[in-house]
């Protein structure tokens, strides 16, 4: 969050000036920290008021995680997991293996996540096309934290968007056979959510899904699993009430 609105400010600040990253989260170290989109949420929605506006560095040490909450840790491989399905098998199998062997590989998860976003982001350093695979469990992860109110951590709600996407990929015939299980089983075998939450309004969330910036000319466009390190982009689906009341 801090370097959301520290690189927000340094965007804005004299009409931009230099800033470098240290992350201390997981979730920053192998995202929010890299590619340049810093922003802050607004009620309304997440991330809409922003900047593309890199840091010269980026320098993540994972001895600071040793301090960060369990809980904080848990929402960050959420992203971990998004990173292995996007481009490193490997990585995905890392977290398969569950948190014994991330606790003895930590500077391999973050290198290998940080370099499937690094890759991503150079193709399309400005949203034009490939870089929207990294909107993988975010549509329904955007609108799942909005609906939540922002009670669910940004990890968290991810999660649940993870996995939700990965049984639309199923259903829309994406998916290759048994992948939306396998996501299941990881992100449940690290402790994160895979369900939306049955005390999470149901039409706050079919607005929240209305609003989110993803939504190109009145359809709602996904990025979708089509199997452990490659995800496809763009793909549109007409009408977001009939995809809730499709997988909900
Ligand atoms: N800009 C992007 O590309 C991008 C990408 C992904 C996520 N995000 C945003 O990032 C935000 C979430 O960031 P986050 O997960 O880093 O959460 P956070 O910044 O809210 O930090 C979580 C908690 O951990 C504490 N903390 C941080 N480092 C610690 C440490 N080393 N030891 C002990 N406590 C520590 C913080 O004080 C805070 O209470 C969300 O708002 C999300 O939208 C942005
Ligand atoms: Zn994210």
């Amino acid at each position: 969050m801090v370097s959301d609105v520290v690189g927000f400010a340094a965007a804005t600040y004299l009409r931009g000036i230099n800033w470098v990253a240290l992350p201390t989260t997981l979730l920053a170290m192998v995202d929010a920290s890299l590619g340049g989109k810093t922003g802050v949420d607004l009620p309304e929605g997440k991330n809409l008021v922003g900047a593309f506006h890199p840091p010269r560095l980026v320098l993540a040490d994972p001895t600071t995680l040793e301090s960060l909450p369990q809980v904080e840790l848990r929402a960050g491989m959420a992203e971990v997991v998004k990173a292995g399905l996007i481009g490193d098998e490997h990585l995905f199998d890392l977290c398969a293996q569950g948190w014994q062997a991330l606790y003895q590989h930590w500077d391999e998860v973050i290198s290998r996540a940080m370099a499937v976003k690094i890759a991503v982001i150079e193709q399309d350093p400005y949203e034009k096309g490939q870089r929207a695979v990294l909107n993988l469990g975010h549509t329904v992860g955007h609108a799942v934290e909005l609906a939540s109110g922002f009670q669910l951590r940004h990890g968290e709600a991810v999660a649940i968007g993870l996995a939700i996407e990965a049984r639309l990929a199923h259903h829309l015939g994406i998916a290759q056979e048994g992948l939306a299980e396998k996501i299941e089983q990881v992100l449940q075998g690290l402790g994160l959510p895979t369900k939306i939450p049955e005390s999470l309004d149901r039409r706050a969330l079919c607005r929240a899904m209305g609003v989110d910036k993803k939504r190109a000319s009145g359809q709602l466009r996904f990025a979708l699993p089509v199997r452990v390190g490659e995800v496809q982009a763009g793909v549109e689906v007409a009408d977001p009430n009939l995809v809730l009341s499709g997988i909900l």
